[in-house]
């Protein structure tokens, strides 16, 4: 007999008190920041769903092993422990430690970036394309059309456009100097992309003799999907899945802070030598020494624990179904969200839901200062108000105005995951009520994290 309920495979070794606040108390601290979620004190948030980065619980052992950690300067068995941890499921040569995913990012585009280049990827991420830019290159995001469609029920909707990068290439031959493939496609939904796809990505990459990275934060997620989903690959391990993958690459960029569990770090992995040693030398300039990277003897230990619990089958069945299980409740009660649903957050439509908010006025916002006020719940916009912006100061509507529900690992049980469905059903009834937002304050870059906004009407 197999029973339908999946459990959480942990029970509650510590626990962080929520504080309780009311409706009114959440209107004036929401007043406070300008309606700017980021803005807000955490206290005052019951449920946070603003990102699954670092904000996990780690685990009894990653606690004992932050014990077992070695503070050396240079030569600390701690990066030993690390290392062997992540050329177990990514035997890449050079392993190159870091403080969070875009210190990785930083380093190799400043190695392979600069004005003329240009690197394609499925979709950037924000920071991933921010550090591309900023070396004057360009970032092209090359994913398939499903990808871009939020109905489309297709099971990789994460994929590389192949005909498209292949053209790509041969266009831009000699100004490429890397490829990306971000696992699962978070800009794109939290989707995840195919073995299959990355095969023919990389077959591709090496006939045009352009290598390939991944961006591969979320490895573990698109590898457990790649076991549900694509044909063939029910009987492996995630874990063999996973080098499959890293064995169709050349390197990697990594935030350790989603699928390794930590509340902190990040790694560059590569096998080119002389690219490997031009990198340990920026980051000796701008992390530290090759042997910690900008993090603690003791977070290396943590994040080589992380890296073995990620990949448990039981851990990885409750990780991806409960967060198919909000993702279709809110459908079931009519919200509108991008489909499929992804491994680590559910995405709101704000667009869908609130038809009567023209995007210049920020649906988005809107759904996301509405859910903080009904319930505490902080989301993320993703939308106008982080890509509406253009280079010459005008504005225009992003492609979808969503709002991220991300689900922080290991962290809210069910019960909390059943409030934010009661709390999202409830504003969602009221949405012909809400009204659109105005900024009276940005700076000039990466606007979402500071401006201020004021309701409309
Ligand atoms: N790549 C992807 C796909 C990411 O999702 C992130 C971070 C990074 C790189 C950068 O890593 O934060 O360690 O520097 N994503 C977080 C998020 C912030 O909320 O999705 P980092």
């Amino acid at each position: 007999m197999e029973f339908r309920t999946i459990i959480e495979p942990f029970r509650i070794h510590s626990v962080a008190p929520l504080r309780m606040t009311t409706p009114q108390q959440r209107r004036e601290a929401v007043a406070a920041a300008g309606y700017n979620l980021f803005g807000l004190h955490s206290d005052d948030v019951m449920i946070d769903l603003l990102t699954d980065s670092g904000t996990g619980a780690m685990s009894r052992d990653q606690w004992a092993a932050i014990q077992h950690g070695d503070e050396s300067y240079a030569g600390s068995p701690s990066f030993e422990i690390f290392r062997d941890a992540v050329q177990n499921l990514f035997p890449f040569k050079h392993v190159i430690p870091t403080h969070q995913g875009r210190a990785a990012e930083k380093i190799l585009f400043t190695a392979l970036g600069g004005s003329g280049k240009s690197f394609p990827n499925n979709t950037h991420f924000d920071t991933t394309r921010a550090n591309v830019e900023y070396t004057g290159a360009e970032a092209v995001d090359l994913v398939i059309a499903e990808g871009r469609d939020p109905a489309s029920l297709h099971p990789f909707k994460g994929n590389m456009d192949v005909a498209a990068l292949d053209a790509f290439l041969h266009a831009r031959k000699g100004s490429v100097p890397a490829v990306f493939v971000t696992l699962t496609n978070n800009s794109g939904g939290g989707q995840p992309v195919s073995l299959a796809n990355l095969r023919q990505t990389s077959a591709l990459c090496r006939q045009h003799g352009v290598p390939l990275f991944l961006d591969a934060c979320r490895f573990a997620e698109n590898g457990w999907f790649i076991r549900e989903r694509e044909p063939g690959q029910q009987d492996r391990t995630v874990a063999d899945i996973v080098r499959e993958m890293a064995s169709l690459a050349d390197g990697m960029t990594m935030s350790a802070k989603k699928d390794p569990m930590g509340n902190i770090g990040g790694w560059l992995a590569l096998n080119d030598d002389a690219l490997a040693e031009q990198c340990r030398n920026l980051l000796i300039l701008t992390e530290g020494f090759p042997t910690y990277g900008g993090l603690a003897g003791r977070d290396l230990e943590a994040l080589a624990q992380g890296l073995k619990e990620v990949v448990d089958h039981d851990y990885l069945r409750y990780r991806i179904r409960s967060t198919a299980y909000l993702g279709e409740a809110l459908l079931k009660a009519g919200v509108p969200v991008m489909q499929p649903i992804g491994g680590h957050a559910v995405y709101l439509d704000a667009r869908a839901l609130l038809p009567h908010i023209d995007p210049l006025h920020y649906p988005g916002q809107a759904l996301a200062v509405a859910l903080y006020e009904a319930g505490g719940i902080r989301g993320c916009e993703i939308g106008t108000v982080m890509f509406g912006k253009q280079a010459d100061g005008s504005e225009r509507a992003a492609p979808m105005d969503l709002v991220r529900l991300a689900i922080p690992r290991r962290s809210y049980t069910q019960s909390h995951i059943d409030y934010v469905i009661e709390v999202c059903e409830h504003v969602a009834g009221n949405a012909k009520a809400l009204r659109g937002y105005g900024i009276v304050a940005q700076p000039k870059q990466l606007r979402h994290f500071t401006a201020r906004f004021a309701p409309l009407g």
